[in-house]
């Protein structure tokens, strides 16, 4: 079957399919919020220490893993470890666990094409009512944007990898980046933006405190799109004479490059219009943040640019966030997909329709459950909180089984793969890394510390999440 699998045309290929995945609606939204709640540059000095001390090891794990296996992470861990069925297990979580974040990150990609596209009708003014988003999101409306959004992302994969994958990131992300520096260029314009620059850049450490620490670790894990099987697989669409470790350190530095100049962006726009406002009043949520509290701030632009100049800022702003959120979406529904193709073995036409199958499926169930209908919406309960069907989701797979999955993947690579296999695979291509210090500390951290962290927070995520108790109280 190898023969049938795709791979990246180049370097940059990978590159940029991997910076597509990363740079997500995490790094515009999740990360600006992130910060400015919790003690600007204080907290981004702990979320570059988790990115280079903690997650980068991790990346360069299930990187090597697809690269040596040229497998879905069912195949990866179930060939490197000999065919070993507990191990085979643990791979099947590193595909249902991406096949669920994909559920729940469709409806949240299906609310930015709402946004986008009734920004370039004109309808900035009613995105910016204080009921928007709980109307959109409850209107069944939501399908007729949703099924053009999963058409467009069957059809890139149906591409394959160079000619679908690989192809949109050549398109998309120069593109997203250029887009991302005009508009924080224009933004630093403003009056008073500085204002906004200067709390995003000062450290405020009385801020930090073990939620602000985990958090930064979640975000870190979930931006570089670790824990998810992704980079397993585009690892397995990776050329054996290229440097696994001189792509991850490209992939992850763009990742946290986008996500600093987002804050760039996002909070210089807040204080520009609003000067002297408290971070402690802004949204909590990622979502509050972009789908309520944004259209506000875009709205308020109509004072200096007119509601014309105010809607074209606000269209550019959501398909820029739209173009990061579609190349995510690509990557993640490829798991999947590829697992099929490898294991089953289907063609890649069969395993795209299976899957576009399955997750309409749940797509449709998750959108249901925003009011539309009630068993959905108060599907749940627990940690003593009302919960939803994409409530379930989003907690148990993105919140709880991700740094899970971490975890697996070093003790896999430390212990089960041998450091020698894993090390002799990271240096294919790339001799000196044998022997070298960068390989004592990634051999000594994959067996070490990093699973410990990502055991911890794992256990204090569902400690909060289902128990409503803060295991770190520090
Ligand atoms: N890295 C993405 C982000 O920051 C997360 C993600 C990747 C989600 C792939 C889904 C699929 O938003």
């Amino acid at each position: 079957m190898a023969g049938l699998r795709g791979q990246f045309s180049s370097k940059l290929g990978f590159i940029l399919a991997a910076a597509g995945s990363a740079v997500g609606i995490g790094n515009l939204v999740g990360f600006p919020v992130m910060a400015s709640k919790n003690g600007g540059a204080a907290f981004l000095i702990i979320y570059l220490a988790f990115v280079a001390l903690v997650c980068f090891p991790v990346m360069v794990g299930e990187i090597a893993m697809g690269r040596a296996s040229r497998k879905n992470p069912v195949g990866a861990f179930s060939d490197l470890s000999n065919g070993n069925m507990w191990w085979r297990n643990v791979g099947r979580l590193a595909v249902i666990t991406p096949f669920m974040i994909s559920v729940f990150y469709t409806v949240i990609t299906a609310w930015i094409v709402v946004y986008m596209v009734e920004a370039l009708l004109g309808n900035l003014d009613e995105l910016a009512s204080p009921d928007a988003f709980a109307r959109y999101s409850s209107s069944p409306v939501m399908f007729a944007y949703l099924v053009p959004l999963l058409a467009l992302v069957f059809y890139i994969l149906s591409g394959g990898v160079r000619d679908g994958i690989e192809k949109a990131a050549r398109i998309l992300m120069p593109t997203l980046v250029v887009m991302l520096v005009l508009l924080a260029s224009f933004v630093l314009t403003l009056e008073n933006a500085g204002e906004g620059v200067a709390y995003y850049l000062v450290p405020d450490f009385s801020r930090i405190d073990s939620s602000v620490v985990n958090a930064a670790m979640n975000q870190a894990f979930f931006s570089l799109s670790l824990g998810m099987g992704i980079l397993i697989t585009y690892g397995s669409y990776f050329s054996r004479r290229d440097k696994i470790i001189y792509s991850t350190t490209f992939v992850a530095s763009t990742d946290t490059a986008v996500a600093f100049t987002a804050g760039l962006l996002i909070l210089p726009a807040i204080f520009a219009m609003n000067p002297g406002i408290s971070p402690d009043e802004l949204s909590d949520s990622s979502i509050g943040l972009i789908f309520s509290y944004l259209p506000q701030i875009f709205l308020e632009m109509e004072t200096i640019l007119g509601y014309a100049g105010a809607s074209v800022v606000a269209t550019v702003f959501f398909v820029l966030v739209f173009f990061a959120a579609l190349t995510s979406l690509v990557s993640i529904t490829e798991i999947p997909i590829s697992y099929m193709v490898d294991e089953i073995p289907f063609h890649r036409r069969q395993a795209l329709i299976v899957m576009a199958g399955f997750l309409s499926v749940f797509v449709v169930l998750a959108t249901l459950s925003f009011g539309m209908a009630d068993w959905l919406t108060s599907f749940l309960s627990y940690g003593g909180v009302q919960k939803s069907f994409f409530d379930l989701i989003s907690d148990v797979f993105y919140e709880t089984v991700l740094p899970l999955v971490g975890f697996t993947v070093c003790v896999f690579c430390a212990y089960r793969w041998r450091r020698s296999g894993f090390a002799r695979e990271v240096a294919r291509g790339d001799e000196p890394y044998l022997g070298s210090r960068l390989e004592k500390y990634i051999g000594f951290s994959l067996s070490t510390f990093i699973p410990v962290i990502l055991l911890a927070v794992f256990a204090n995520n569902v400690a909060q999440i289902f128990f409503a108790y803060n295991l770190l109280g520090f």
